[in-house]
């Protein structure tokens, strides 16, 4: 199933005047009460329990595989800041790492957190694991055949401290990390999509990818809040420089 005209053929139209107010609130503190009116009023949230993804963010990742042609049946994949698991559902999906169609190509499937995932068939999750760490990059290489992807996904973000300036930082830091994982890692002709906070650093990350891909784009999925700093870097063909 194609997701890309999802806003228009799922989305209700009449939400802005049906705003729902949660019960409850007692107790919680404003940005909580905030947090619960945004959630009960989100139709990605609504969307996410009907399509049984573990959370909204499945269609941002729905949204740039369906337009820019990424995850094949038989592609090995890997899922950095992989919990819950709604991105690795969809990779499952997309790669045919659970075998679901017989006929198709089987893919590979590893999701990588900090934080403990729940099982998925058709996954291996390396809980607990960080993604910038050599000894995760060794059991990766042991879990992929012939040791290399055809995809890095990564939604990873570090706990916002509130200083816009120092998360962008950190985060653009574990991108660049990502590039030197592409050297390890991904197949010549392979892509890389990875969550950026826009900021004063995205240049510098924008021209380190444009040196290892023939291709880089900048995307802001609709299923991403507009009032957020979060996009995304698409980097496709792989060049395999040394
Ligand atoms: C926005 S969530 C990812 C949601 C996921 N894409 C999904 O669809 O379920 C970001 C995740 O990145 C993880 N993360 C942050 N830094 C990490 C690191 N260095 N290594 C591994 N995971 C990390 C966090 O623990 C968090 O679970």
């Amino acid at each position: 199933m194609q997701y890309s005209s999802f806003p228009k053929r799922y989305l209700h139209t009449t939400i802005g005047f049906m705003k729902k107010t949660p019960h409850n609130l007692k107790g919680k503190t404003t940005s909580d009460q905030k947090w619960l009116v945004r959630q009960l009023n989100d139709p990605y949230v609504k969307a996410s329990r009907v399509h049984n993804y573990r959370c909204r963010s499945a269609f941002k990742l729905l949204e740039i595989v369906d337009k820019y042609s990424i995850l094949k049946p038989g592609d090995n994949v890997i899922d950095c800041g992989a919990a819950p698991g709604a991105w690795s559902q969809i990779a499952v999906q997309r790669v045919n790492s659970a075998g679901a169609n017989a006929e198709l190509p089987r893919g590979t499937v590893v999701g990588i957190d900090l934080l403990n995932i729940a099982p998925l068939d058709g996954a291996h999750f390396l809980s607990s694991h960080d993604v910038t760490d050599p000894v995760t990059h060794a059991r990766l290489q042991e879990l992929l055949p012939n040791a290399k992807a055809d995809v890095i996904l990564s939604d990873m973000a570090p706990n916002a401290s509130g200083f816009k300036d120092m998360d962008h930082e950190k985060l653009i830091t574990m991108c660049l990390s990502l590039v030197d994982l592409s050297e390890k890692i991904l197949q010549p002709g392979g892509s890389l999509v990875c969550k950026y906070w826009d900021g004063f650093l995205a240049h510098t990350l924008q021209n380190r990818l444009s040196a290892v891909f023939e291709s880089v784009r900048s995307l802001k999925p609709k299923a991403s809040r507009k009032e957020s700093a979060e996009k995304y870097f698409l980097g496709k063909m792989y060049k395999k420089i040394k």
